[in-house]
């Protein structure tokens, strides 16, 4: 593994693809940085974080030859890697908001940006971009949003919570070819949050809806029970999880 430390920098995810274009990088290289001028979210949304108390940090990761239609498994090795680790720190009621959003106690904790580099119809190198909230306590534009202090009441070690991450990540990457999609899957659809439970969904034009969160299908959408019991599929600029 090789760690890049950087003061600022726009995007970290930006920074590591650049760098996977222009050289050969070294598979699991991971790029930290302190401050992070212009963060990305997913579905083009910004990400904002703050020097000294957000982790934000991309990790680069090279597969052999990942089946494009297998690629959300990329999507669940990395939350549950994630839940594993805030887990381990002692985070309260973690869970996974669909498809990725880390939550805790119902309110988001960390976010993962992940671009994959295709070669045919296979993936051949992922960019794995994580922002997490530690040690902010306030969120006065952000109600549904949280960070690790504020659910445990606790400060902690930025470098700490950072290499517990990082290995949590690259282990469950590293298992990927190993381990079956099925196993991930169920582990995955395990922490999804709201699962089995009546929850809102809004539409892309704007209509709400009632469902049941059955879990996900091979391809990672997410499969609703509506009314009348009719299972459906979404995919990601589908639907939205209101609560
Ligand atoms: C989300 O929308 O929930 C995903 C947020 C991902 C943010 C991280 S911070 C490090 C990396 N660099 C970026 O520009 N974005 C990701």
């Amino acid at each position: 593994m090789k760690i890049i430390k950087l003061n600022a920098i726009d995007s970290t995810n930006s920074y590591l693809k650049q760098l996977a274009k222009a050289t050969c990088l070294q598979d699991e290289t991971v790029v930290l940085t302190n401050r992070q001028i212009s963060g990305r979210g997913q579905m083009g949304n910004v990400w904002l974080s703050r020097e000294g108390q957000s982790l934000t940090f991309s990790m680069f990761k090279a597969f052999g030859r990942l089946q494009i239609e297998r690629q959300f498994m990329i999507s669940m090795a990395v939350s549950l890697a994630i839940v594993k680790a805030l887990k381990s720190l002692n985070v309260p009621n973690i869970s996974i908001k669909w498809p990725n959003d880390i939550l805790s106690a119902n309110k988001k904790i960390g976010g993962i940006l992940i671009e994959n580099v295709l070669e045919g119809n296979y993936v051949n190198q992922s960019i794995i971009g994580i922002g997490l909230n530690v040690n902010e306590t306030d969120f006065l534009k952000l109600p549904q949003a949280s960070s690790l202090k504020l659910e445990t009441g606790k400060t902690f070690f930025l470098e700490e919570v950072f290499q517990s991450i990082v290995i949590s990540v690259f282990q469950n990457l590293k298992d990927l070819t190993q381990k079956n999609f099925e196993d991930i899957k169920l582990k995955y659809e395990n922490e999804l949050f709201q699962k089995e439970k009546v929850s809102v969904f809004e539409a892309p034009d704007g209509l709400r809806f009632n469902g049941i969160i059955k879990g996900i299908s091979e391809i990672g959408e997410l499969l609703v029970e509506t009314e009348n019991q009719a299972l459906r599929k979404f995919q990601l600029k589908e639907v939205k999880l209101i609560y």
